[in-house]
């Protein structure tokens, strides 16, 4: 007996399976569709819009495209609404949701009936969500991005979200910038839909998602607003019809080698440090686990490539036009493992032996003019992070790289806003900013690793120090920082002993964080810890109970394979 196809997959269970069908189809019949249709394999789409989300404004356009190209292939498009997660329109941080809209996806892609779902989603969580739910789910499934934002202009200059938020807001604390100059700024910034329009957390995310296979080949740097953006969503429609009779299933496409791919992209795009929880999350869905020297290896072994902010110079508008990941991919082709599948079918060996047109080589370098000869991640380990820390050397400082200081302590968010710009701050340029309760059990894990550069120091010029938290931070941002401190200050990890004056010293060669205080002074200042306590109820209360420290992705004890 074959399996069931389309509207006859997964009936609702009233112990007559006859009426169940009829039942469906009738109901079916209430939104018009033929019995032409009905007797057609289905393809889900996982739609994200919302106007709590701007990344996603164009979301309808994208939808009807790739139910084009489904019909266009002789299957029937069933669009579906999922969580969407709009970066800065959610409190306490978006990080807080992205399992949530994971579970959401994967329960909805296996309980409705469909052979194959494309999913759309760009804003920063939502291709993990996404990604992590279609995993677990394992139903064949192709990631579409949204596409990243168009740069506006001021004054002559371009400007991207939100890489250029964050240096003129810098420049606004420091002085150099006044009220009126930011409130123009403020209309600039991000001009069109799409993703951020730098190489942070959703273009990492969407470049990603195209070297694991599970993205069509040169989709992920169109920007959102191209014409051939549409093209792309129109064709993904069609692949995932295609993919009905492949057969091929998520965890033929995510891998050990195809995720090893990934963190190697990662590494030559000078990606974002959130991408490196995301993956982590997504190939946890498989059972694939990146141990931290591997992830280090793969990063000394791996040149930046590609020009862009927060990093460089240029836009993911430069990028695309440079000729994007298939260009990236063709440069490290050496070092990847070829024989991974992808959507369509193909080895990455037979994608990349496909000539390309012309790659802008002021913007993706070839790997032996690199922009740096290392990746731009790396993971730290001490007796501040006895589990790990992640470090992002190609947007650092590197005169502060070997450094050592003292412990400038913000015990938690609020006094971190409340002391930051006190004149009367005990701090000077060579101290280390120390963030504790800012990990995913104490606050969900905020962007917030980016502290500020004290007022008074910033007035003086002072543009970078060593900052540190549990903290992660945005892909926009840069600077000195230490991030993702694990185990977190919340469950009693060696960060929360940490005391104003203590001695911190960065290693970037030895890959070391260490708090110079003895071990036994540290366990002494920790005896009687106590964690906050559970919320008391929903969301917040299974979130706490089950989330994972960023080296297990954050992903939910629950749901990472066994
Ligand atoms: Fe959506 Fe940056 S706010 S990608």
């Amino acid at each position: 007996m074959t399996d069931p196809q389309g509207f006859d997959r997964g009936l609702t269970n009233y112990g007559d399976r006859d009426f169940a069908r009829f039942l469906r189809r009738s109901f079916a019949r209430s939104m018009g569709i033929s019995s032409n249709l009905l007797s057609k394999p289905v393809v889900g789409i996982a739609m994200t819009p919302s106007e709590f989300n701007n990344c996603h404004r164009h979301m309808g356009e994208l939808v009807e495209a790739v139910s084009r190209g489904v019909l266009a292939a002789g299957a029937l498009p069933r669009a579906f609404p999922t969580t969407s997660l709009g970066e800065v329109f959610l409190t306490p941080t978006s990080m807080m949701f992205r399992n949530l809209m994971a579970i959401d996806t994967e329960e909805m892609v296996r309980a409705q009936p469909m052979d194959a779902v494309v999913l759309i989603g760009g804003c920063d969580k939502t291709i993990p969500a996404q990604l992590m739910g279609a995993a677990s789910a394992n139903v064949p499934a192709i990631q579409l991005a949204v596409g990243p934002m168009m740069t506006g202009r001021h004054r002559g200059q371009r400007l991207g979200a939100c890489t250029d938020c964050r240096s003129f807001w810098a420049r606004f604390r420091g002085g150099g910038v006044g009220a009126e100059e930011i409130a123009v700024v403020e209309q600039r910034l991000a001009v069109t839909t799409g993703t951020c329009a730098v190489m942070g957390t959703a273009s990492t995310m969407a470049c990603i998602a195209e070297t694991l296979g599970i993205s069509l080949p040169g989709t992920a740097a169109i920007p959102a607003v191209h014409s051939a953006r549409l093209l792309a969503a129109e064709e993904s429609g069609r692949a995932a019809v295609a993919l009905i009779g492949n057969k091929l299933r998520p965890d033929q496409i995510i891998t050990l080698k195809s995720v090893e791919n990934a963190f190697r992209v990662l590494m030559a795009l000078g990606g974002s440090t959130n991408a490196i929880i995301h993956l982590t999350a997504i190939a946890g869905r498989v059972g694939v686990r990146i141990p931290m020297d591997r992830l280090n290896a793969i990063s000394d072994e791996t040149p930046v490539l590609v020009d862009l902010k927060p990093v460089g110079e240029g836009y993911m508008e430069d990028f695309f036009a440079a000729g994007g990941v298939g260009a990236v991919l063709r440069e490290l082709r050496p070092l990847l493992h070829l024989d991974t599948i992808d959507v369509e079918g193909r080895t990455l060996a037979q994608r990349l032996d496909e000539p390309l047109e012309w790659v802008d080589r002021s913007v993706i370098r070839p790997f032996d003019d690199p922009v740096s000869t290392v990746g731009g991640l790396i993971a730290l380990k001490g007796s501040l992070a006895p589990e790990g820390a992640i470090f992002k050397r190609a947007a650092a400082t590197p005169a502060l790289f070997e450094s050592e200081g003292r412990a400038v302590v913000f015990e938690g968010l609020e006094d971190l806003s409340d002391r930051i710009d006190d004149p009367g701050l005990d701090v000077t340029p060579n101290d280390v900013l120390v963030l504790k309760n800012a990990g995913p059990h104490a606050a969900g894990m905020p962007e917030a690793g980016y502290l500020p550069i004290p007022k008074k120091l910033a007035q003086a010029g002072v543009k970078d120090m060593v900052r540190i938290s549990d903290a992660r931070m945005s892909g926009t941002a840069f600077g000195t920082i230490v991030l993702h401190i694990t185990p977190e200050a919340a469950i009693g990890g060696p960060l929360a002993a940490v005391q104003n004056g203590d001695r911190i010293r960065l290693s970037v060669k030895n890959k070391s964080i260490d708090l110079l205080v003895p071990e036994t002074e540290i366990r002494e200042r920790l005896k009687n810890f106590a964690s906050p306590p559970v919320p008391p109820r929903g969301y917040q209360a299974l979130y706490r109970r089950s989330v994972l420290q960023a080296s297990e992705g954050c992903d939910f004890d629950f749901l990472t394979a066994k």
